[in-house]
Formats: structure tokens, sequence, C-alpha cells
């Protein structure tokens, strides 16, 4: 009888430890983007994403209340977006109250609100009012969180272009635009490190290759690019993208800031002229880019390290302007399936953790026999 009682409490944990491997599986981030007139209702894609797939993490480019309820009670983490037309009055730190009142408060605790993005891509607008207002813009909006005591739950960061460098082949020369360097990037690392909040960028491999850098832009077998200076070698583009940030920082005393990946994808569809934009080639990127940030791999110049990484993007948006490409980022259609076949959905989860389970089930089952014979 005891016996038997032992035994149960190692079946039990080892139970656990099964549950503990399946939880385990990393997930990844995906950009809500809406500009489109045939999406779904924002509670049934809440519910596909938390119930059928392993995103879980999702961006919004604004701060859509039907779309903050219907992520209530999902575990998702949800980042939300100030337009970049509103950075100037955020200043004021009785607006930036206000809009922590309107767009924040009625939602928590249900919804897993993580971060508020101050505009996207503000320093590539080229608009001296939002690039001299962007800094203070997210001090004052961080000011409010603290108010109400919400800074340690939510964290405020803003998302860059590449646009940013003026330099980055190879990855070790990466540097800052000058002027924007010590004005405005420079005071907003120190604010991120201060606040504990990650420096966040929107790196596109598609939009920086050509027919002759494909198969390295989508972490294809390739010769890769050799940085002369730091004797490194990288396989692919993302990494040197990644890594020409990382040495910008450097320069400037901030390289321990971690970086989040606010955007990265692949179109499935093109103009037919386009080199590489096919359903299979973005698959291939896509699942590469998954299973390469969560790896633990790291980088050459970051190496162990895993990025918060957010897909551009969740539909195929047929309202976005410009060409074809641009409409068809999509992991899914409309209809919610998938536009190409990429390791995301939880069937392809359930796959690895069964034979997980499978393994341990036999261990189990040995154990018990071994124990009934004792
Ligand atoms: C800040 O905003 C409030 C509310 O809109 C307004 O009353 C106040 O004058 C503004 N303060 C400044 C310094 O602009
Ligand atoms: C990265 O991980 C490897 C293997 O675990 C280890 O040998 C190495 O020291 C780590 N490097 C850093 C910089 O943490």
């Amino acid at each position: 009888m005891e016996k038997k009682t032992v035994v149960t409490v190692f079946d039990v944990s080892l139970v656990l430890l099964a549950i503990t491997i399946i939880q385990g599986v990393q997930g990844i981030g995906v950009n809500y983007g809406t500009v489109a007139n045939n999406l779904p209702p924002p509670a049934q894609v809440a519910k596909f994403l938390s119930h059928s797939t392993i995103i879980k993490r999702v961006r919004l480019f604004d701060a859509n209340p039907e779309i903050l309820h219907a992520f209530g009670n999902t575990g998702i983490e949800v980042t939300i977006t100030v337009p970049n037309d509103q950075i100037p009055h955020i200043t004021n730190i009785t607006v930036a109250q206000q809009w922590i009142k309107t767009n924040v408060q009625p939602f928590i605790p249900a919804t897993n609100l993580i971060r508020i993005l101050v505009g996207n891509e503000v320093l590539s607008t080229a608009n001296k009012l939002l690039i001299s207002n962007l800094v203070p813009a997210m001090q004052t909006l961080h000011a409010a969180l603290v108010t109400n005591s919400l800074d340690k739950k939510i964290k405020v960061s803003t998302p860059h272009s590449l646009g940013i460098l003026s330099n980055s082949s190879p990855p070790s020369s990466g540097k800052f635009r000058q002027g924007y360097d010590t004005h405005v990037i420079k005071p907003m690392l120190n604010f991120l490190k201060d606040s504990n909040a990650p420096f966040m960028v929107n790196p596109y491999p598609f939009f920086g290759c050509t027919s002759n850098t494909l198969d390295y832009a989508l972490f294809r077998a390739n010769s890769g690019v050799f940085d002369e200076n730091t004797k490194l070698q990288y396989p692919n583009m993302l990494d040197a993208q990644l890594d020409a940030v990382y040495s910008a920082m450097k320069i400037l005393g901030f390289e321990d800031i971690e970086i989040v990946i606010a955007e990265t994808g692949w179109p499935s569809v093109g103009d037919p002229a386009q080199v590489g934009v096919d359903p299979k080639s973005a698959s291939e990127y896509n699942g590469n880019l998954i299973r390469h940030v969560t790896s633990g791999a790291g980088t050459p110049l970051m190496p162990n390290r895993t990025f918060d990484t957010y897909i551009f993007a969740m539909f195929n948006e047929n309202l976005k302007p410009g060409p074809i490409c641009e409409r068809n980022f999509g992991l899914f259609w409309p209809n919610m399936t998938p536009a190409y076949d990429v390791p995301i959905m939880r069937n392809n989860v359930a796959g690895i953790a069964n034979n997980c389970c499978k393994a341990l089930l036999s261990i189990m089952v040995v154990l018990s026999f071994i124990g009934a014979l004792a």
C-alpha cells in the first residue's frame, strides 16, 4: 500500500515535468494590423489565436477598444500604440494621464497589457515636431504609468526602422545617424535603461535583399558574409541587421539593453517580376525566423540571446496602399486559414508535446512495473 503511494507521487511529478516541458515551447508575437474591410471580428480572432496557434503576443497599431476587450482573459500579451500625430500632445502630463485612463485602465487586468509604443518609425518621418517630442512623450507617458503604479507591468518604448543607421555593413561598423545619435537616441536609450524597457527595431531582410542575396535573407544554405573587423561569419541577413543595431548601441554605451524585433516578415504574393515573393519563400522566412529567434542561438555578437519577435502581419490587409506585396504580408487570410504553411498552428506543437508525453508515459509504465515487482 505504502509503496503504491510512493509510485503515485513519482508519477505526479513526472506529469508535472511533462506539463512544464509543454508550456516551455516558445511563443511568437504577431502584428495585428487592420487596414482591411474583410477581417473577422476581434473576439473571433482572439479566440482563434489563443486556442489554435502558438502566438503569445500581439501588437496593435492603435488602442482599438474592441480588440483590447477581445483579448481579455486570453493571457496573450498585448502591446498598444499612441499614433504618431498624438506624440506632441502626450508630452503634457494631463493628456498622458487621460490617455492611460481611456486606453489602459478600462481593460486591465483582464487584458494582459505589457507595453505602450509611442508612435512607429518616428525618426523616418523626418517630421521635426514629432522627432523632438518623441523622448519627452515617452517620459511623460511613463510618468503617468508611475502615478498609477502600472510602470512595473507596462513598459514604454518605440519601434525604429533600420533607416536610423547610417552604416550597417559590416555589422561591427553599425552606427546611428549623426545628429539623431546624441540628440534623440542617446536620451532614449537612457530612458529605456532606467525604466527597464527594450529597444525596438523593425528589420526586414526582404527589403534589403536582391536575387544574389535571397538565400542569405531566407536563412537558406549560403556562403554567408564575413566581418573582417570581428572575424565573425554571418550565415543570415537578420543576424547581420541585429548586430549592426547592437554595434550602434554599443558606441553609445547601451549594448546591454534588450532588443525586441517589433516587425519583420515576408510577403507571399507580389508583382510577378519581384524575386522571391511567393508562398514558399514566405513560409521559409517565417518558419526559419521562428526557429532561429527562439532557439537561444542568438547572433554572432549576441550569442545565446533570444529575441521577442513580432511577425508582420496577422492578416493580408486588402486596403493597404502601394505595390501588391504590401497587401500580402499576412500569415492568414481573413477567414483565418493559413496563407501558407508556417509552424505557428498549435497541432504542430501538440505533435512535439505528444511525442514527449508518450516517452514520459513509457518511463512511467516501466517505473510502475519495477515498483510492482519490488
Ligand atoms: C495640458 O493639457 C490640459 C488639458 O488639455 C490643459 O488644460 C493644459 O493647459 C495643458 N498644459 C500645457 C502646459 O499646455
Ligand atoms: C553560450 O552558450 C554556450 C553553450 O552553453 C557557452 O559555452 C557559452 O559560454 C555561452 N556564451 C555566452 C556569451 O554566454
